[in-house]
């Protein structure tokens, strides 16, 4: 049985994990406003990688006989007008995610659940993991500038990137 702190805990994280799935939905609408379908590809595989995270956590939740309480999702606000300024939207979203998932494993450390301290090993990992991505793309962002030739060619390197479902835990 899980404690009830952390079950809260769980149950906030993955309505956050749902507003992320959210966000990148309506950061996946601008870019395809812009006609950019290598970073739509890229949103969309954002979009299926946090539904899956949220999964994670709501099937361990239920493994673990707590009880899931799904809350209303917030309205999502994608912060800037060109990529560079969304992505650097995407980066500051992801620290606060990492922020809140360190927050998880404070509770699972005072409530000294072990086997829940795992899993969230996995999801601190997995967090280094985007940080690093999104800054990669942001970093060529900078480089890229007003240069519009530049700007397709690393649309088309994002139209590669591919959905490959996590083995969580
Ligand atoms: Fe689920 Fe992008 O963190």
């Amino acid at each position: 049985m899980i404690s009830e702190k952390l079950q809260e805990a769980f149950n906030e994280q993955i309505n956050k994990e749902l507003y992320s799935e959210y966000l990148y939905l309506a950061m996946k609408v601008y870019f395809q406003e812009q006609n950019l379908q290598g970073f739509v590809n890229w949103f969309d595989v954002q979009v299926q990688e946090e539904h899956a995270h949220a999964m994670g956590m709501f099937d361990y939740l239920n493994e673990r006989g707590g009880k899931i309480d799904l809350r209303a999702i917030e309205k999502p606000v994608v912060e800037g007008n060109t990529p560079l300024e969304i992505f650097e939207h995407v980066l500051r979203h992801e620290e606060y995610v990492t922020s809140r998932i360190n927050h998880l494993m404070d509770v699972a450390e005072e409530v000294r659940d072990r086997a829940a301290m795992h899993l969230l090993d996995w999801y601190l990992k997995e967090q280094v993991e985007e940080e690093s991505n999104v800054g990669g793309v942001l970093a060529t962002l900078r480089l890229i500038g007003e240069d519009k030739h530049a700007l397709l060619m690393l649309d088309r390197e994002l139209a590669a990137r591919t959905f490959v479902a996590p083995v969580i835990g």
